[in-house]
């Protein structure tokens, strides 16, 4: 069945440190964002592509993929969810709620095909998640700035939530205005939204290559991969 994709593009990456923001920086032979739009084209049957970008982008129009007719863009907003938001709305307005929406982080650009045909074919509302590997432990913050363990979760029941992230566009469009209305802070990702409204989206595991970029080592780490998959 056809389907669309939102590519959330409209950050800053602090937390790289570069002035550049991340989905610019080179990686091998092209900027990141151009591999996970490459990535993307290459999807079974993806009708469009709805990027979000920021306001002050000079970048977006000058990638060989922007060029693809598949290949929209939005202004997007000040956090993530505002930018997903933005392309729900510009995409409501051209199809019915029933279509099937992809939320695909423009920082992962490693994402396996075969995770994509197994989101594809999961429930309707699902997410590519990664089960916890450390041990995973619950901070309580004391004076100082300092975090003491309250607790150890129990890892068996951890999993890491990446992208995509698929739901059917008019639920997670009502449901993502409806969160960030009610409580904004509680929306870092689609599923949250989702969850909020109490719907139980299914995890789908990923490939350990289905992390997101967001610090100076794993653009290293990315590009390493790169060069694995293409010699
Ligand atoms: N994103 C977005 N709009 C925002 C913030 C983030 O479209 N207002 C996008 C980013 O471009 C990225 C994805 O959402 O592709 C995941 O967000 P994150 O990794 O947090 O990226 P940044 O917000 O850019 O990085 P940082 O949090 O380190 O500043
Ligand atoms: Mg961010």
């Amino acid at each position: 069945a056809p389907y669309w994709v939102i590519v959330p593009a409209a950050g800053a990456g602090k937390r790289m440190g570069t002035a550049q923001p991340k989905q610019y920086l080179p990686l091998a032979d092209k900027p990141l964002i151009a591999h996970t739009l490459q990535n993307i084209l290459g999807w079974p049957n993806v009708t469009g592509i709805i990027v979000a970008i920021a306001a002050d982008d000079r970048q977006f129009q000058s990638l060989a993929e922007a060029a693809d007719p598949r290949v929209h863009t939005v202004t997007g907003g000040s956090e993530r969810a505002d930018s997903v938001l933005a392309a729900l709305d510009f995409l409501s307005a051209q199809q019915p709620p029933e279509t099937t929406v992809l939320v695909h982080d423009a920082a992962r650009p490693l994402v396996e095909h075969g995770d994509i045909v197994r989101l594809l074919e999961a429930a309707s509302m699902a997410l590519l998640a990664q089960p916890a590997s450390d041990t995973v432990k619950q901070a309580e913050p004391v004076a100082g700035g300092q975090s003491l363990v309250r607790q150890t979760l129990p890892r068996s029941e951890i999993w890491l939530a990446q992208t995509p992230q698929k739901a059917p566009l008019g639920r997670l469009r009502d449901c993502l205005a409806r969160g960030l209305k009610e409580n904004p802070a509680a929306i870092t990702d689609e599923a949250s939204a989702l969850e909020l409204a109490g719907h139980h989206p299914q995890l789908v595991p990923a490939c350990r290559s289905n992390f997101k970029v967001t610090h100076p080592a794993d653009l290293i780490l990315a590009e390493a991969l790169l060069r694995h998959r293409n010699s």
